[in-house]
């Protein structure tokens, strides 16, 4: 089998061709992505040096690169990783979000369309539904919540995936849909909750959480997400869409205090920062379906996924680092300069 990964420089999508290459290690994995900040070489050294890895540098919304990758590999399965991730970019700069995650999804499902494909992935969220009362903790997100998005990174992703069952239906494209909450674990880039709080706390900066820290997330091990997509890209239902998510809902502000207590720092670090606009308040996923048609359940527990997730953090120093020391610099002034 060819599988084709997009964004696999990235967070997930690292973390999935690790995860395919011990599941799976007769497949062979093309990786396109087109190294923004938040794509990483360092993320796929070991995964370079397997000859059943290709690399290709492209952007997804570049047809004629699409298509020539398409031609030369063929792949089977294209699951699409790629995509701008982070919500105070794209309150910054929507603009190069639409590009990205909708222009980008078109081009990959047009280029399914022309040369065939056994499933087309699309790598989804569950900020597509917006968010739920804090004080409603018996609501969940089901497949069947509406779409109801907050930011212009949720509102690009829940175009993408409209776009997706549109050529469901009208052409037929056999594709697949799986909407994630929060993931946390290696390679994840520092400028999201759990990675910039570890890095900061290890340098004993202060941790800039937003308004009160009482929004909830629902954070999974990622890992887990891996073994839940590669079910549904074999094995789930063409045209349907599956929650994933391990019930595991947090405030940010025990969210900091546990990274905090596993690192033996001081609570002093904390510091409350202006909100995030538009901030959702809770994310809580209903994964009944994926587990009644899949047998999917996260393997990792909280306690034990912040544990490894620190501790990878503490011995991988320099891939962090070297991040830090670079243009986020610029972006961490930009963004919290006056918060
Ligand atoms: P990330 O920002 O860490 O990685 C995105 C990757 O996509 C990077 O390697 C980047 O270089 C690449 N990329 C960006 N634009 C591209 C383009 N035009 N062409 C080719 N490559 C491009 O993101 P992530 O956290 O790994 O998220 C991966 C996917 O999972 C995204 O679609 C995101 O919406 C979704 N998701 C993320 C989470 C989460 O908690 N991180 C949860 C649910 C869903
Ligand atoms: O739910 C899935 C989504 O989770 C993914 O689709 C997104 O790609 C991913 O980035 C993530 O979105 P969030 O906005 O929930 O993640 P983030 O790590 O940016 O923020 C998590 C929570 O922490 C959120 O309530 C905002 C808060 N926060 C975040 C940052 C960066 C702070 O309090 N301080 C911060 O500095």
């Amino acid at each position: 089998m060819n599988i084709l990964v997009t964004g696999g420089a990235g967070f997930i999508g690292s973390n999935f061709i690790y995860y395919q290459l011990e599941k799976h290690p007769k497949d062979k994995i093309i990786c396109l992505d087109a190294l923004t900040y938040a794509g990483n070489l360092d993320s796929l050294k070991r995964a370079l040096s397997e000859p059943n890895v290709t690399f290709v540098k492209g952007d997804i919304a570049d047809r004629q690169c699409v298509n020539t990758l398409f031609e030369n590999h063929k792949p089977d399965i294209v699951v699409n990783f790629a995509a701008e991730s982070h919500v105070d970019r794209s309150i910054e700069n929507p603009q190069l979000f639409l590009q990205t995650n909708i222009m980008g999804t078109q081009v990959l499902l047009d280029g399914c369309r022309k040369y065939g494909i056994t499933r087309f992935h699309q790598v989804g969220t569950d900020e597509v539904y917006g968010d739920l009362p804090l004080d409603r903790t018996d609501l969940f997100f089901t497949e069947q919540t509406p779409i109801h998005t907050s930011s212009p990174y949720s509102a690009s992703k829940a175009a993408a995936d409209l776009l997706v069952l549109a050529y469901y239906r009208t052409f037929k494209t056999p594709v697949s849909i799986s909407r994630c909450s929060n993931n946390y674990g290696p390679y994840h880039f520092p400028e999201k909750l759990i990675p910039l709080m570890i890095s900061r706390a290890l340098h004993d900066q202060s941790l800039p959480v937003y308004g009160k820290g009482e929004n909830v997330r629902d954070w999974l091990y990622v890992k887990d997400h891996c073994a839940a997509i590669d079910l549904v890209m074999r094995h789930g239902r063409v045209g349907e869409v599956y929650n994933i998510g391990g019930h595991n809902e947090r405030s940010n502000l025990e969210v900091v205090k546990t990274i905090l207590k596993e690192l033996d720092k001081p609570q002093s670090l904390i510091t409350y920062v202006t909100d995030r606009p538009g901030h959702d308040l809770r994310y809580a996923i209903d994964p009944t379906k994926i587990h009644d048609e899949l047998g999917w359940l996260p393997e990792t527990s909280f306690d034990e996924g912040i544990k490894k997730t620190v501790r990878w953090y503490k011995e991988n120093r320099s891939w962090w680092q070297s991040i830090l020391d670079g243009e986020y610099r610029n972006y961490y002034d930009k963004m919290y300069g006056d918060r």
